[in-house]
This record gives structure tokens, sequence and C-alpha cells, in this order.
């Protein structure tokens, strides 16, 4: 990230620099990102003599996250203007070129909706008995790849007006390595087993078959294949950095099944709670957790890195 704003931001004239990150949350992670930016932002005014700039930060996420704790804990030695800027990034959510640099860690993988189908029974992409698309039959995948292919073109078409010529956008996503089968994504195998979890909680007559077939969770892990065939099918940014930041070879880089249901409870309890109501939620993670731990072994083969990819705006069109 440092190297790319030294290298290729182009600061033009204006005493007002704008900052977003997309898909905030309530922190910590935003301000070491939102630090890292505005450090190495400052670094480059400075190198370059430029002049004054007041840099505003705009935290953005749905209107549902919790600000209030966001802005609660916002760093007491903060050198930035610090803004909320609600809206879904799938969105445009700022005006006409006022935006820098945009940051987005670990939001893109959450699409904006359940792809179409995947819920309807007359369909042959219908997620009967699933919760999830890796381990679903092709026509539910395609459905869900369709859609991940249709947010990043909402996506990078709003930034693209919304960023100035030359402004950069820095995108970290969770990923599977190209060619690897959704089946084999450690994410996905942490999904797939709260999805056999459903089923029990069926079986013990907690929930209707039903509701679970007509629930799916709008998660899809790319890879750099499709980020990349996305960004050039879109043609505004030009790709600066293109890197896989880490390859886990643990289930989720040495955490105890508790840690892991943990976090993907935090990822689907919101969903979940909207379906189900919260009197399953309980029941439903303590097995999952349980699952976990007998699912070492498998879980263990899983593949999963994270992608970093640093775009610049086209300032030629
Ligand atoms: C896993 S958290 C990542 C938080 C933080 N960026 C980080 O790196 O730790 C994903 C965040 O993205 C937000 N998000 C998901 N879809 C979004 C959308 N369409 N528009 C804005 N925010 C979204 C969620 O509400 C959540 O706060």
């Amino acid at each position: 990230m440092h190297a790319v704003v030294m290298e290729k931001l182009q600061v033009e004239n204006g005493s007002i620099f704008q900052i977003t990150d997309m898909g905030c949350s309530i922190g910590p992670n935003t301000f070491i990102s939102v630090k890292n930016i505005v450090e190495s932002v400052e670094l480059k005014f400075k190198l370059m003599n430029t002049q004054e700039k007041h840099i505003q930060v705009l935290f953005n996420d749905h209107a549902y996250n919790d600000f209030n704790t966001l802005f609660a804990s916002l760093p007491s030695d903060k050198s930035y203007y610090a803004h909320a800027a609600i809206g879904s990034f799938y969105d445009r959510v700022f005006p006409d070129k006022s935006i820098h640099i945009v940051n987005c860690s670990y939001g893109l993988h959450f699409l904006s909706r359940v792809p179409n189908n995947v819920e309807n029974r007359e369909s042959v992409a219908w997620n009967k008995g699933k919760v999830y698309y890796s381990h679903s039959k092709e026509e539910v995948i395609s459905e869900y790849s369709k859609q991940y292919e249709k947010d990043m073109e909402c996506f990078l078409n709003a930034r693209a007006q919304e960023v100035v010529p030359g402004g950069l956008v820095f995108i970290t996503v969770p990923a599977r390595p190209n060619g690897t089968p959704h089946s084999k994504v450690i994410y996905n195998m942490l999904a797939d087993i709260l999805g056999s979890c459903f089923l029990h909680l069926v079986k013990q007559g907690d929930i209707e078959e039903e509701e679970v077939d007509s629930f799916n969770i709008p998660v899809y892990i790319t890879s750099p294949i499709e980020v990349e065939e996305a960004i050039k099918r879109n043609g505004s940014f030009s790709i600066e950095k293109l890197e896989i930041l880490s390859k886990e070879t643990s289930p989720i880089n040495g955490l105890t099944a508790k840690d892991a249901s943990v976090h993907i409870r935090a990822i689907t309890e919101g969903l979940i709670e909207e379906k189900f109501g919260t009197k399953i939620l309980d029941k439903l993670f303590q097995l999952h957790e349980q699952k976990l731990e007998d699912a070492y072994l498998d879980l263990i083969s899983g593949e999963a890195i994270s992608l970093f990819i640093a775009l610049k705006r086209k300032t030629n069109l």
C-alpha cells in the first residue's frame, strides 16, 4: 500500500484530500488501515512539497453498522477529520470525482443479495437442503459466480465515477487459489459444516426443512483470475498490484474450533437471526464448534489465501 501511494498516487491541487474505508465495521482494523494510508499520504505530500491539505476520512458501512461504537473509539492522536458515509458500496456513495483513495478490506466477499434462483423451487439452481454454494451442484455455483460478477461491476462502476482520475483503490479479500474447487477452500468448508448443523436441527425438530431450503448465505470466495477479469472487463482502472498476501495452511490460522466457529458466527449471525430468530443461535453454534473439532483433519487439507489488489483510476477516459 505504502509503495503504491508513494509511486502511483497523482496529487492534484486542492486543499481537501478524501479517503474512504468501505465496509469499515466497528474497528479497530479500520483505524489501522486508515493510519497506514494517511501516513503514506502525508509523507508523499511532504516529499512533493505540496500545498497544505486537510485530510478527511469517510468511514463507510451499512446504516445498521454500529457507528456509535466506531466513533467512540477513534484514535485521539488522529491527524484527519472523521465522518460517516452510509450506504452499500455496490451503489453510489459519494459525489463525482470527490475521492482520492478508497480502501475496502474483507468486504467484497459479501454479495449484495442471495443470487437469483437458488431459493426458487422451480429452478434447476434451487439449493435444496443447503445454505451455501460451495458443496452444491454446478448450477448453484454458477448463480453465485454470476452474482459476484454483477456485484464487482457495480462496485467498480460506482468507484469509477467517485474516484478522481489518478486516484487509488485498495482491495483486500479472502480468496481461493486459481483452479482450486470451491469445496476445498477452508472458509467454504466452515460454512458447509454450518449447513450440516441446520439439517441436524431439522432432524431434531427445532426448525422446518422448508426454512433451510429457503435460506442461503450471500458470500462468495473469489480467485485471483476472477478478480482480474472483473477489473479488465470494467476497464476504468489499471491494475498496479495483484498479490497473494498469505497462504493459510492450518484450518483457520491456528485458531481453535471455538474461535473458528465464533468467526463464522460473526459473519452469519445477523442473517440467521433475520430468518430464524434468536432461538436457535446458541444451539446451532455449539453444534458447529463440535463438528469443527471432528472435522479438523479434513479442514487442514483445505486452501485459503488473502488477495491484495491496488488499482489506479485511468486518467484518459
Ligand atoms: C468482515 S467485516 C470487515 C471489517 C474491516 N474492514 C476489516 O478489515 O476488519 C465486513 C464489513 O463489510 C460491511 N459490508 C458488507 N457488505 C457491504 C456493502 N454492500 N456496503 C457497505 N458495507 C458492507 C459489513 O457490514 C462489515 O462491517
